[in-house]
């Protein structure tokens, strides 16, 4: 057995993955794709609104085996959670009876048949390392490596930006979470070392170097165990505030605001609009400033801007918890230069950027913290940004 560092489910090697695959299947995968998870360093609720974000893909991925079959039956096993084999029809594909994990890859098939691709049955295994409902994208993780499986297999042709688009349908259209393009960029065009600067208006990407240990400073997750959907309210009441917002400011999406904007924008908006707003555009020109700093000076320059951000989710976009905000608060006063949520609230993860001297006494101050309020003890982890989504056999 292999596994990465910090807890979650233990990751199976290349060669377990494909003997497990044929036991279970009773022959052998067609080949084997993986996917990572990501972490949003900063640029929160941006995506949807057209604005910036500044993700990286993190060293925690999503793994599947998959053959093609002759006939339309698909097949789907995890090596975690219910151990029995899930099964539907490719050509009758029902977002009402897909449970589970199995909805990812069945909304990426329907995707891709909704663009015209031709798509037969298939056999599917899945290993994942992506903590689940941490806030760390292990749906897209899953929906990304399933994609390129699928296209690759059934010589769709899709580009980078083709397959950004066809994960987005299948999460707003078939799964029934609005979300924006945000996850599955990161998942599929992250790079070791670096963070994926996008544009989410005309996804022009851009690759800032992001190398936390090198600078003598570590990266840690800590995964509250509360855990969030963004099918539920909260995220889809986000977002139509955000296009209230843009309608009533007559713009075509709130990226088109900017910082001088908000004095006049108070003046039109309902104080709950307005605070959701101030977030967006706040956000946006965090990105932005986060962006040069990185480039210019490196890693131990962004703490502040991630602070900031925290407060505006906190304050402005409300969307922390008692125990995102004493993660974030205890990872501060015992030494982070710099400490948010991350992802798209209600629960999931906090990041804390630490020196590395400070890594312990972050780990301990904050497992005290959630002690002592009566928390589910939390998960912390070291992340790494790390390659973006590829075949591995
Ligand atoms: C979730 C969504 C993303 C993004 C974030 C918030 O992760 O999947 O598209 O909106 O929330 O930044």
């Amino acid at each position: 057995m292999s596994n990465s560092s910090g807890t979650g489910t233990p990751a199976l090697d290349l060669d377990e993955l494909r003997s497990r695959f044929t036991e279970v299947f009773g022959a052998v995968p067609d080949g084997v794709w993986q996917a990572p998870g990501r972490v949003n360093l900063i640029g929160e609720h941006t995506d949807y609104n057209e604005g910036f974000v500044l993700p990286f893909a993190i060293d925690r991925t999503a793994r599947v085996a998959v053959r093609f079959r002759a006939n339309s039956a698909v097949r789907m096993l995890s090596t975690f959670g219910n151990q029995g084999l899930t099964t539907a029809d490719a050509h009758v594909l029902d977002p009402a009876t897909a449970r589970g994990w199995t909805k990812y890859p069945l909304g990426v098939l329907w995707a891709l048949q909704q663009r015209g691709l031709d798509v037969p049955g298939l056999d599917l295994l899945l290993d994942s390392d992506v903590p689940r409902g941490a806030g760390l994208s292990s749906s897209h993780a899953i929906e990304c490596a399933a994609i390129l499986a699928v296209n690759e297999l059934a010589g769709g042709g899709l580009s980078a930006h083709d397959m950004v688009q066809a994960t987005q349908r299948a999460e707003n259209d078939f799964v029934g979470a609005p979300t924006g393009i945000m996850d599955q960029s990161a998942s599929l065009l992250g790079a070791a070392g670096h963070a994926v600067f996008l544009d989410c208006r005309d996804q022009g990407v851009r690759l800032v170097p992001f190398d936390a240990e090198a600078s003598g400073l570590v990266l840690l997750v800590i995964d509250t165990k509360v855990s969030h959907s963004h099918s539920d309210g909260g995220y889809a009441a986000r977002r139509a505030s955000c296009e209230l917002g843009a309608d009533v400011l007559g713009v075509q999406a709130l990226r088109d605001v900017g910082l001088a904007d908000l004095e006049e924008a108070a003046g039109l908006l309902d104080p709950e609009t307005f605070r959701r707003v101030r977030h967006v555009v706040t956000e946006n020109d965090r990105v932005l400033q986060a962006v040069e700093l990185l480039e210019r000076t490196g890693p131990e320059a962004i703490g502040g801007l991630l602070d900031a951000s925290h407060a505006s989710m906190r304050d402005d976009f409300e969307i922390s918890c008692p125990e995102l905000d004493l993660a974030v608060d205890t990872a501060r006063s015992a030494g982070s230069i710099g400490s948010r949520m991350t992802g798209g609230g209600f629960g999931g993860s906090a990041i804390a950027l630490a020196p590395a001297g400070a890594e312990q006494e972050v780990r301990d101050a904050v497992g005290r913290a959630f002690a002592r309020a009566g928390y589910t003890a939390p998960d912390i982890f070291r992340v790494r940004p790390a390659a973006g989504a590829r075949r591995l056999a």
